[in-house]
């Protein structure tokens, strides 16, 4: 059997035309693509604004720059990506780490605690972990309860729904953000994107978006006032290709991972292997993780995890270590709080393969592979 990676992109020659199509034009950036593409993600997600940007992690990085001030402090989650956090220390703020739930997302209620606990916790950066929406009832209330800021990291989310409420629509946070990394739903090579229902966030990210310059009528034509210390955050114009052509085929992708969801969930019915849950119509499942204890089962999950890699040829991931436990998050003073489903979690995770061109063939034999593996502890 070839590699099979835990995570991969699905290009067809539409994807091949539109990038093309754009490289031959006249515009490689700043030109039409970036707003075509942005409109299209408003229609998907049903935000009202939309700002394109050159990967996940910069899309935090302003979000960041506008949401929050310097010391503020953010109640956010160890599981996800060290982006997630580091955009609040970008800022000179301060995370404060929650633990997560059984399900991989922070733990709502636990954040509650904290925020009656302090009154002068100012925001929430909440991760829909794997695909799985964040409790949008909850999120509500502790946004009119506490009058925080929420940000929703959405990077593994897109395609996401909770009712009738859209991953990124920002119906009960300030600003939501999107990765379009290759092992993503949808890619742009590297990209990302803020949605936000709010013009005045609109305006700030536009301007931080492009150096803080502005240009008005009151100025020569040469000349731009720059208002605000901006970066350089654009996507390129043939990269928004490559996002409004796989945007047309993200449902199609979405439905199948749920598919290949849906059948893991039968494999590992009443086995050894745990689903992180079962399929509930939410997820857009960017991750299959699965909790196995290995201790249990007279192994441990490196020698798992090298099996399947190097007897196998299959590719799994961790998400995620704990960010607080990170050397440089140590180095700050972080790492001892009290996260008992975090720590455990950690222990146990792996992320399974999932992605659209994953034949089910190629799952088949995953499946097969990791029970002969843990069989063999029996
Ligand atoms: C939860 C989460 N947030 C943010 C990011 C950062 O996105 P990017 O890699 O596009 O910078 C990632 C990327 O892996 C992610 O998984």
């Amino acid at each position: 059997m070839n590699f099979i990676p835990y995570g991969k992109q699905s290009i067809d020659q539409h994807d091949l035309d539109s990038v093309t199509e754009t490289l031959e034009s006249d515009f490689l950036t700043t030109g039409p693509k970036i707003k075509q593409f942005e409109t299209e993600l408003c229609a998907y997600t049903n935000a009202k604004y939309c700002i394109a940007v050159s990967n996940g992690t910069v899309a935090l990085h302003l979000a960041s720059i506008v949401l929050l001030n310097k010391d503020d402090k953010v109640l956010t989650t160890p599981n996800s990506f060290l982006s997630t956090s580091n955009s609040i220390l970008y800022v000179n703020a301060k995370p404060i780490f929650v633990d997560i739930s059984k399900d991989g997302n922070i733990d709502l209620d636990l954040c509650e605690v904290e925020l009656k606990k302090d009154p002068s916790i100012k925001a929430l950066y909440a991760v829909s972990f794997s695909g799985n929406l964040i409790n949008q009832k909850k999120l509500k209330y502790l946004k009119k309860t506490y009058n925080i800021k929420i940000l929703e990291d959405n990077a593994h989310a897109i395609g996401a729904q909770d009712g009738d409420i859209k991953a990124g629509s920002c119906a009960n946070s300030d600003c939501s953000i999107f990765s379009f990394h290759p092992v993503k739903h949808m890619t742009t090579g590297e990209g990302g994107a803020i949605t936000t229902n709010s013009k005045e966030i609109y305006d700030k990210l536009i301007l931080l978006r492009t150096h803080g310059m502005t240009k008005t009528n009151e100025l020569l034509p040469w000349e731009y006032n720059m208002t605000e210390l901006g970066f350089n955050g654009r996507i390129t114009d043939f990269q928004c290709a490559l996002g409004l052509s796989q945007l047309k085929k993200l449902d199609t992708f979405i439905s199948r991972r749920i598919e290949i969801a849906k059948k893991y969930d039968q494999a590992f019915n009443n086995s050894v292997v745990k689903p992180l849950y079962t399929f509930d119509g939410k997820s857009s499942y960017h991750l299959y993780v699965v909790q196995i204890s290995f201790e249990k089962l007279n192994t441990t999950k490196l020698e798992v995890y090298n099996k399947l890699r190097e007897k196998y040829n299959i590719g799994l991931q961790i998400h995620y270590m704990p960010i607080n436990k990170q050397p440089y998050y140590r180095s700050l003073g972080y790492g001892r709080e009290n996260t008992p489903i975090m720590d455990n979690y950690y222990k146990e995770c792996l992320s399974l393969p999932i992605y659209p061109k994953l034949s089910v063939k190629e799952q088949d034999y995953i499946i097969q592979s990791l029970f002969e593996i843990l069989n063999a502890k029996l």
